[in-house]
C-alpha cells in the first residue's frame, strides 16, 4: 500500500463544508452496519489483502481481517470512527491520494451518490485497485417503497437528482457482477427504508435525522407525510393497507453490490515482497 501527498480540489467549496459535517451528526448511532450485509460485502472482497474504503464514513462494513485504509471528507464522520478503526485519510473519491494499484480492493459503501464528479470518482476507484465492491441503489426500485411512494414523494424527486441509474454508474466501472442487497425487516442500519416493516420509525426525528434522503428534501414536505402516516397508524390505516408487508421477511428495496475488476489491474502485477509494481 503506498501513499502520496494530497492533490486535486479543496475539500469543499469556499464557504461550506463537507455535507456530512451538517448532516451526519448522530449518524453511528442510528447506521449500525447490519451483519448481514457485511458478511456479502466481506465476501466480495475474496482474498483482498488490502481494502480502501471510499468515502468510510464512520467505519461500518470495514473488514476486520484485512489491512484498511479509509478515505473521508467529512470531520463529523471522521470523529464518530472507533479509536481502533482503520486509518482515516482527509479526501475525495475524485482526489485519491494513493498510487496507481496501491491496494487489492477497493469498497465504496452508500457513497457515490454524493460525490460531486462521479466519473471521475470512478476513474479513480478503478485506478487505485485491482477490484471493486460499490453499494448504491436503484431508485426505479426505492421510487415505489411505500413511505416515499404514498407519504413523501418528494424524497424521490430528490434523490432522483443525485443517485446515478444503475445503468450509469455500470457504464462507468465495467463489466460488472450485481447482487441484490435484501432488507431484513430488522435490519439495523437505519437507512431510509430499514424501516419498512416499524412504520412508527419514521415518526421519530433522530431516525429521520441519519439519512440524506430526509435531511436533503425539503422539510416541509417530510413534516406534512409524517403526520398523515402518524394519523394513519393511530387510525389502523397503515395496517390495513399494508398487511402484506407485515408478514415479510426481507424486501428489495432497490440496493445493490457491484463487483468487478479493474482493467488496470492487467497491467500491474505483484512482486516477491507483495507491493504492486507496473508491468
Ligand atoms: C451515507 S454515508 C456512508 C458512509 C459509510 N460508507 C457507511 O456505509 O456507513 C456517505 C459518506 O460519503 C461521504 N462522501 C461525500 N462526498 C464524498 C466524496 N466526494 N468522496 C468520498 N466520500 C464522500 C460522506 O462524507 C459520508 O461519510
Amino acid at each position: 500500500m503506498t501513499q502520496t501527498t494530497p492533490t486535486g480540489p479543496a475539500l469543499s467549496a469556499p464557504g461550506t463544508g463537507p455535507v456530512y459535517d451538517r448532516i451526519g451528526v448522530g449518524y453511528s448511532a442510528v447506521r449500525r452496519p447490519d451483519r448481514r450485509w457485511a458478511q456479502i460485502i466481506r465476501a466480495s472482497l475474496g482474498d483482498a489483502r488490502t481494502v480502501l474504503n471510499v468515502g468510510a464514513g464512520s467505519g461500518a462494513y470495514e473488514p476486520a481481517d484485512v489491512r484498511v485504509v479509509a478515505v473521508e471528507p467529512s470531520l463529523e464522520m471522521r470523529a464518530q470512527r472507533d479509536r481502533d478503526a482503520a486509518p482515516c485519510v482527509i479526501g475525495r473519491a475524485e482526489s485519491l491520494p494513493f498510487d496507481d494499484q496501491a491496494f487489492d480492493a477497493v469498497q465504496a459503501v452508500l457513497t457515490v451518490h454524493h460525490w460531486s464528479d462521479l466519473e471521475g470518482g470512478v476513474s479513480e476507484l478503478l485506478r487505485v485497485a485491482s477490484r471493486f465492491a460499490v453499494v448504491t441503489y436503484d431508485m426505479d426500485v426505492q421510487a415505489g417503497f411505500w413511505f416515499t411512494r404514498d407519504y413523501v414523494p418528494e424524497i424521490a424527486e430528490a434523490e432522483r437528482s443525485r443517485v446515478p441509474s444503475l445503468d450509469r454508474l455500470t457504464a462507468l466501472l465495467g463489466p460488472c457482477e450485481v447482487t441484490e442487497l435484501p432488507v431484513w425487516h430488522d435490519f439495523t442500519d437505519g437507512f431510509m427504508t430499514a424501516f419498512w416493516r416499524r412504520p412508527e420509525a419514521y415518526l421519530d426525528p433522530m431516525m429521520r435525522r441519519a439519512c440524506s434522503a430526509f435531511a436533503l428534501t425539503d422539510t416541509e414536505a417530510i413534516e406534512r407525510g409524517v403526520e398523515r402516516l402518524r394519523d394513519d397508524l393511530a387510525s389502523g390505516t397503515w395496517h390495513r393497507r399494508y398487511a402484506d408487508m407485515v408478514m415479510r421477511d426481507r424486501i428489495d428495496a432497490g440496493f445493490r453490490l457491484l463487483t468487478g475488476t479493474s482493467p488496470q489491474a492487467a497491467g500491474h502485477r505483484r512482486t516477491t515482497t507483495g507491493e504492486r509494481a507496473a508491468v
